[in-house]
């Protein structure tokens, strides 16, 4: 069994499906994000979090990277609103939470108020730059939060080839226990896999019984790698070159936020409640651009006792393939001149697909070039 405890003690179950929400008369449009987050919290992965913040919570978030009881928490989980759609609400109303003119689920609202936004961006993003593809949804968004505990009353429909691939913590946890790991790190990614991804995972496998491969499936900037060709391209990796006793693959739906060291943290936190009790953060764990040091989510784990933190974070150093070395390595082991060094990211191949370069197998594995490949042509 994992040795893994959830955030706050015990995993949250905020559904009760198929409750009859008829005699709720309010209602709010959720976007993609709230849809997700909302599935998030409802699961568990969000635990200890019932609901969306309220302004206690998300000015301690900001303020003090905790929530208001202390815990460790580093993303405001909010539900933005229009001022018009707020104007129709008042604290203890129940309403409806729909997406697509269908009701997932409700809030009790326990706060409605104006929030900060340029704080938040300049805390959480650390820049107000529109460039920044979290900031601009975070200004595009609603100039109103809602904060209450969430039920969810349906469940959200997904993609087809996401059916198999969808665990919830619970699920996980339960997974792990029947293969006995008893230490299992987690793997976030949101980009096609490379060989870099490979060799980390593999390197945390010499050290931990399990992995649980968790790339994130909810919504991400419009020129990432689209979620089906990642979750494919996992797959053909997996059946090729992995211990499949050793491996779960499972998809995350959080939607992206970009937000660099903040979001590493957030991201560890959600794959300790899914069980996991390692970690693996790399160079500029959920970057984007240049706004974050390529270290920086690694080091703001430290600020926090490891006790606290309840996940053991694997750091990894910027890894290339050497082409002296004829294989992966990084600086603290590879002794060759960097112009022997080839640099394998989400970023290089995507402008590589773009210029319609067929990828090298430094970078990737060749069956999972074909897929991307493939991917990328259907889309033309
Ligand atoms: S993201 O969520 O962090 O944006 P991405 O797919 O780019 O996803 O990276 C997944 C994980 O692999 C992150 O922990 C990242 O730091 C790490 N990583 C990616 N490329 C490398 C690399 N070349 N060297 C070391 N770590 C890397």
């Amino acid at each position: 069994m994992t040795n893994s405890i959830p955030h706050g003690g015990h995993l949250i179950n905020r559904k009760n499906i198929n409750a009859n929400t008829s005699h709720i008369t309010k209602h709010i449009n959720l976007d993609v994000t709230s849809l997700s987050d909302l599935e998030l919290i409802s699961n568990g992965a969000y635990s200890p979090l019932e609901g969306f913040l309220c302004s206690a919570d998300y000015y301690s978030v900001l303020h003090e990277m905790r929530l208001a009881n202390h815990l460790i928490w580093s993303i405001p989980i909010t539900l933005p609103l229009s001022k018009k759609e707020a104007e129709l609400l008042k604290i203890n109303d129940k309403a409806n939470l729909v997406y697509d003119g269908c009701v997932y689920g409700y809030i009790e609202i326990n706060d409605i108020f104006l929030p900060d936004k340029q704080k938040e961006a300049s805390i959480i993003y650390q820049t107000l730059d529109r460039n920044h593809p979290g900031v601009d949804k975070l200004f595009n968004r609603g100039e109103v939060y809602v904060g209450g505990n969430v039920t969810l009353t349906k469940e959200i429909k997904k993609p087809s080839f996401l059916q198999g691939f969808q665990l919830e913590p619970a699920e996980v946890r339960k997974y792990i226990a029947t293969q006995g790991w008893e230490t299992v790190v987690g793997f976030q990614t949101r980009n096609p896999v490379h060989r870099a991804h490979e060799y980390i995972q593999k390197l945390a496998l010499e050290l931990v019984d399990g992995l649980l491969l968790h790339p994130l499936v909810g919504e991400t900037k419009k020129d990432d790698i689209p979620a089906e060709t990642r979750m494919k391209s996992y797959q053909v990796l997996l059946a090729h070159y992995y211990p499949q006793e050793r491996v779960l693959l499972s998809s995350y739906p959080q939607a992206m936020r970009y937000a660099g060291p903040r979001e590493a943290l957030h991201h560890a936190i959600a794959r300790k409640n899914y069980g996991c009790t390692h970690f693996i953060v790399g160079r500029d764990h959920a970057g984007v651009g240049d706004y974050y040091g390529t270290y920086d989510a690694q080091k703001i784990f430290s600020t926090f006792p490891k006790e606290e933190l309840g996940i053991t974070i694997l750091p990894f150093e910027h890894t290339f393939y050497c082409i002296k070395c004829d294989g992966m390595a990084s600086h603290k082991t590879c002794p060759h001149d960097t112009s022997l060094h080839l640099h394998l990211s989400g970023t290089k191949v995507r402008e590589m697909l773009k210029q319609g370069t067929t990828l090298p197998k430094q970078f990737s594995r060749p069956e999972v070039i074909e897929i991307i490949m493939d991917a990328m042509k259907k889309k033309d």
